[in-house]
């Protein structure tokens, strides 16, 4: 067995490094701010999104106070409601599915496809009812759904779409960007995203003028004039402190995100021969951002193998463990283990190992090290 370096300790992710290398102009942006005495619908908000929205290939672009409200406010705007159904996927984040449910609909699940786990447009003509109103695909992991068939499908039905972008700031889809390429694209800048602000942040881009004005009062107390309420809406704005946090952050995405795809394809390529399943971006994928690094290895083995590597000092995350069909919240639904076989296999499959742009060579050469030692012990 070979070891390139001694133990030494790799994070999942660490958020300081990015921090510390762009410290000074995080600094100088937070200071522009805070002499203004304006801190929420300023003009830090405003120059985001305007940045934002041309970043996503979209007309418009509202800051919303965190990712899953930008879900919750995107439902409400295209006019779903108790009674509805949208078709979703059960490996996602909770606030894929819960968002469904603030608005009184119902999720109604679609197995995934196995190579990108990504929601399987083929599957969803036998989950749509007179019911279902929109489809909320997911990006996961920064890999695109294979959307044109998703849309033909929802025009064919009169459905909205409403992408959850939280895992693809920046990836492309038949070279257009992940975010815009539905009614509407929601995205998290939760920290540790691939564009993430430094506390809780959200977003949704679209380029329908209705639906903006109408997330607009959503996003805002029902408001077009101030102190006229013209139906119960939120209190969900992105702050204008996180608002010029994340411009000066998205100058580096490009950057960050090829970093990422360079460290997933030095992982691909160093795993090829071993018993494993390494991403692999479809033909209608022109770029993955890789949110997360997913190796799915053999279920038998997966948790000896989280634990060679944690024991070695490197930090594992598995997102997500529990597919949303069987968690206690929706035990309401019936749907027991079996019910999308895909997706549930998954979750005994994957080990996400440590991709973010900082990640030294040396870290993942012990990574990549630990890996192939445990497969030369385990045969
Ligand atoms: C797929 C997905 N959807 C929605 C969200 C919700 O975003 P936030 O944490 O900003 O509310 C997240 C964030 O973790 C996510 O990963």
């Amino acid at each position: 067995m070979t070891v390139s370096s001694p133990f030494m300790t790799v994070p999942n992710e660490d958020l300081t490094r990015q921090y510390q290398s762009i410290a000074a102009e995080i600094t100088e942006a937070v200071q522009a701010v805070l002499p203004t005495g304006r801190y929420t619908l300023g003009p830090f908000l405003s120059r985001f999104e305007q940045e934002f929205a041309a970043y996503c290939d979209s007309t418009l672009c509202l800051g919303i106070a965190n990712g899953t409200e930008a879900l919750h406010l995107a439902l409400l705007a295209c006019g779903v409601g108790p009674g509805d159904e949208v078709i979703s996927v059960p490996n996602t984040y909770a606030a894929t599915i819960f968002a469904i449910s603030y608005v009184g609909a119902t999720p109604v699940f679609v197995d995934v496809d196995p190579e990108t786990l990504n929601l399987d447009p083929a599957r969803l003509e036998s989950a749509i009812t007179p019911r279902t109103k929109a489809i909320l695909p997911v990006h996961l992991y920064g890999h695109p759904v294979d959307m044109d068939p998703l849309l033909e499908i929802a025009a064919a039905h009169r459905l909205a779409v409403i992408e959850d972008a939280a895992h693809a700031h920046g990836a492309l889809y038949k070279g257009r960007k992940t975010g815009s390429l539905s009614d509407v694209g929601c995205f998290s800048f939760y920290p540790s995203k691939n564009l993430g602000a430094y506390g809780d942040g959200g977003a949704v881009t679209l380029s329908s003028e209705a639906l903006y004005d109408k997330l607009k009062m959503l996003r805002y107390m029902g408001q077009r004039v101030k102190h006229l309420h013209e139906f119960v809406g939120f209190q969900q704005r992105l702050d204008e402190v996180q608002a010029a946090i994340l411009s000066v952050k998205l100058k580096y995405l490009d950057q960050w995100n090829a970093a990422r795809a360079r460290i997933a394809a030095r992982y691909n390529e160093a795993f090829a021969d071993l018993p494993v399943k390494t991403p692999q971006p479809q033909p209608y994928c022109d770029r993955h951002v890789y949110y997360m690094y997913a190796l799915r290895v053999n279920p038998a083995q997966r948790d000896a193998l989280r634990a060679w590597l944690e024991n070695s000092g490197i930090g594992i995350q598995i997102i997500y463990p529990n597919s949303l069909h069987l968690q206690p919240a929706y035990r309401h639904l019936g749907l027991g283990e079996g019910s999308f076989p895909v997706a549930e296999r998954s979750r005994t499959e994957v080990l996400n190992l440590p991709v973010f742009p900082e990640l030294t060579d040396e870290e993942q050469e012990y990574v990549i090290d630990r890996v192939r030692a445990f497969y030369e012990v385990m045969g």
